[in-house]
């Protein structure tokens, strides 16, 4: 008899951690994962924030919002606990808080270099340690790291956030094939362009520094697609990766940017 293909990307069942998810794109895929069944953990360095992102999702899941600093191991181990108590043990983690920096080249700073680095590469290292082991030991989980069209090609201005995009889709590449033979998937989703504060933030926003409004039109004339991508359309992405219909895809950096990015 041959099986009935299944068609739904279901993660009824699923406890989904999603880092930096109390804003933007992050938020985004909660509210998609949560309305594919997910229970859904938002982590965020703005514990309100993430409360009341948590407090917003839809389905019938329950859902938790917590304070957690991707840099710092111990607030790491801390939120992942409680998420463990409360929901169960993460079945899908999102490695998605992510911050930005335009400067010239011979402008970066070791601080904003490391400030990056910190949080966009090693935050993805710190959160996925405490994760992994447990993922393992149920040989069964998925990782997705939220790279960028930033992290297959290098933008002027862009070179220190460039080199922690780039980063995140090394590491998932490596993990990828240290963990398959354990059944955990290690996906990217690379973003094109998603109007969020990572743009419009009065201090670090992409925008402030890139001639503001006509940099922001510049961008949307390089969609083949015609429109930047919204919050949900990464969600969607990630609701497919981290469902049984993806279950023979890892080590993908899958782009999501209406066709700006195609490789
Ligand atoms: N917006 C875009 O166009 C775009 C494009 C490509 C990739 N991305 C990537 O998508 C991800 C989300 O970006 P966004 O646009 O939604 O940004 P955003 O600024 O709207 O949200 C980022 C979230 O991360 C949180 N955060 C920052 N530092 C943290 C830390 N140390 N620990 C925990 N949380 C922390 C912030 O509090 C915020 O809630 C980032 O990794 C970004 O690089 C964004």
């Amino acid at each position: 008899m041959t099986e009935q293909p299944i068609v739904a990307a279901s993660l009824a069942g699923k406890v989904a951690l999603i880092t930096g998810g109390a804003s933007g794109i992050g938020a985004g895929i909660g509210r998609v994962l949560a309305a594919a069944g997910a229970r859904v953990a938002i982590g965020d360095l703005d514990g309100e924030a993430a409360e009341a992102v948590a407090g917003g999702l839809p389905g019938a899941a329950a859902h938790l919002g917590v304070r957690l600093d991707v840099t710092d191991r111990g607030a790491v181990d801390d939120g992942v606990t409680r998420i463990e108590q409360q929901l169960g043990p993460v079945d899908v983690l999102v490695n998605n808080a992510g911050i930005s920096s335009v400067a010239p080249f011979l402008d970066i700073s070791d601080r904003d270099w490391d400030r990056l680095m910190g949080v966009n590469l090693r935050g993805v290292l710190v959160v996925t340690q405490r994760v992994l082991p447990s993922m393992l030991q149920r040989r069964s989980g998925r990782i997705i790291n939220i790279s960028s069209m930033a992290g297959k090609e290098g933008l002027p201005n862009l070179a220190h956030y460039c080199a922690t995009k780039f980063g995140v889709i090394g590491l998932t590449q490596s993990l990828a094939k240290e963990v398959a033979a354990q059944n955990v998937t290690v996906n990217a989703v690379c973003p094109g362009v998603v109007r969020t504060p990572l743009w419009d933030d009065p201090d670090t926003g992409i925008l402030r520094q890139l001639d503001g409004e006509k940099g922001w039109q510049a961008f949307l004339a390089g969609i083949p697609l015609g429109r930047p991508q919204t919050a949900e359309d990464i969600g969607y992405a990630c609701t497919y990766l981290a469902s049984d219909l993806a279950a023979n895809i890892t080590g993908e950096a899958l782009n999501v940017s209406g066709g700006q990015q195609m490789h």
